[in-house]
C-alpha cells in the first residue's frame, strides 16, 4: 500500500515534487485543467478564524472538479477532546482520534488549521492537533497553518517571488522583517517563508529585534536547506542593515515562543515598513500574508502601491494549493 502523504511542512515535498507542485500551479492559472475532474472529496476543518485560506482552499478544489466541505470546530461541531486517553466526564463530547477517524473516511483530502493554544513551546511545536488528524485519519492531511509552520502560503509566496523575478530564485535578495504589532502572533508563517525562500536558494536576510529568534530547529533546517539550494541564510538586528540591497521584503511580525501571548514593548513601534525603510532597499516590492495591520506593520502607500505584492499572494494561494491538491490526489496517493 502507498505510503500516505501528508503535507505539514514545506520539507514535506522533495525539490522535484515542489518544482512541479509550482509549475502545474502556473499551468492551473493560466487555464489548464485536468483531463478528467478529479472528483475526489476534500473538506478543510478550522479550529481558528480565516478569509484567504478559507475561500482558496475551496475555489482549488472546484478548479480541480472536487467538492469541498468547511467545517469550523467552534461552531459547526462537538466540543473537541484533544487528549486521546482522557476520562471523557467532562464538556468535552467527541475526541479527536474518532473525530479524525471519521473525518478520513468521507474525505480524500483533508486540511486542518490549528493554532498554538497558548501551552508550552515544546508542546505546541509538536503540532499535537494536525498529527492527530495525520495519524488518525487515513487520509491526507494539509496543514493550513498549525504552531510550526503555514506551508501552503509559503508555497504562495514562492510562487509570486517566481512571477516577479523569474524561474530561476538562486541568489535573489529577500529580506524577511520582524514588524512591531499589538498582539503576540504565531510564528508559522515566517518560519515557513524562511525554510521556502531558503529552499529556493534566495539570498534571505532574517531581521529581527534581539530576543525574537526563530525556533533554533526551523532555523537550522533554513540553513541546510540553503546549503543544498545554493541559497544565504544570515540573521541581524539592524533594519538597515537588513533591508540593504533587498528586491523583496517579508514583513511579518512574530512573537516569542517562550512568551506565548506576550505582545512585543511599545518601544518596539519603530520596527515598521514605511517609505524611510522601503527606501533602504533596492526598490524591493513588499510581502506579507495578510491579515495586515496597515500604518503599523506596513505604511498604507506601500500597500495600496504597485510595489506590493500582497494582492498576488493571496490570489496564488489559489494556484498553488491546486497545484499541491492535484499533486496529492494523483501522484500523492489514490482519489477517494
Ligand atoms: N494568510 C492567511 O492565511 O490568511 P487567513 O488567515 O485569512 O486564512
Amino acid at each position: 500500500m502507498a505510503m500516505m502523504r501528508h503535507f505539514l511542512s514545506p520539507l514535506d515535498v522533495t525539490p522535484d515534487e515542489r518544482n512541479w507542485i509550482l509549475r502545474r500551479a502556473l499551468e492551473l492559472k493560466a487555464g489548464a485543467r485536468p483531463p478528467q475532474p478529479l472528483a475526489a472529496r476534500v473538506g478543510s476543518l478550522f479550529f481558528n478564524p480565516s478569509l484567504r485560506t478559507r475561500v482558496s482552499w475551496e475555489q482549488a478544489a472546484g478548479v480541480l472538479g472536487c467538492s469541498c466541505q468547511t467545517l469550523n470546530a467552534g461552531a459547526d461541531m462537538w466540543t473537541m477532546e484533544m487528549d486521546p486517553h482522557a476520562v471523557m466526564d467532562g464538556a468535552t463530547v467527541e475526541c479527536i482520534s474518532d473525530a479524525a477517524g471519521v473525518l478520513g473516511r468521507y474525505f480524500g483530502l483533508l486540511g486542518v488549521r490549528a493554532f498554538p493554544q497558548g501551552k508550552p513551546w515544546e508542546e505546541e511545536k509538536t503540532e499535537p492537533i494536525l498529527n492527530a488528524f495525520a495519524e488518525r485519519s487515513g487520509t491526507s492531511i494539509v496543514s493550513l497553518e498549525g504552531a510550526m509552520h503555514h506551508p501552503c502560503q509559503s508555497l504562495a509566496d514562492h510562487l509570486t517571488l517566481k512571477e516577479s523575478f523569474g524561474d530561476n530564485l538562486k541568489g535573489s535578495k529577500v529580506a524577511l522583517m520582524w514588524a512591531w504589532h499589538p498582539k503576540s502572533l504565531p510564528l508559522a508563517v515566517p518560519h515557513s517563508f524562511a525554510l521556502q525562500a531558503a529552499l529556493a536558494g534566495c539570498d534571505l536576510t532574517i531581521v529581527h529585534p534581539e530576543g525574537w529568534d526563530l525556533d533554533a530547529e526551523v532555523l537550522a533546517q533554513t540553513r541546510e536547506a540553503a546549503q543544498e539550494s545554493g541559497g544565504e541564510v544570515r540573521v541581524c538586528h539592524e533594519v538597515e542593515d537588513g533591508l540593504k540591497g533587498a528586491k523583496a521584503v517579508y514583513v511579518k511580525s512574530w512573537g516569542r515562543p517562550q512568551l506565548p501571548g506576550e505582545p512585543a514593548p511599545p518601544e518596539l513601534r519603530s520596527w515598521t515598513f514605511g517609505e524611510d525603510q522601503w527606501a533602504q532597499t533596492d526598490e524591493a516590492r513588499v510581502m506579507h500574508c495578510l491579515p495586515v495591520r496597515r500604518n503599523v506593520e506596513i505604511a498604507s502607500s506601500l500597500l495600496d502601491s504597485d510595489r506590493s505584492l500582497t494582492l498576488d499572494e493571496a490570489e496564488n494561494r489559489l494556484w498553488a494549493q491546486a497545484g499541491l491538491m492535484e499533486f496529492l490526489l494523483t501522484q500523492g496517493r489514490g482519489v477517494k
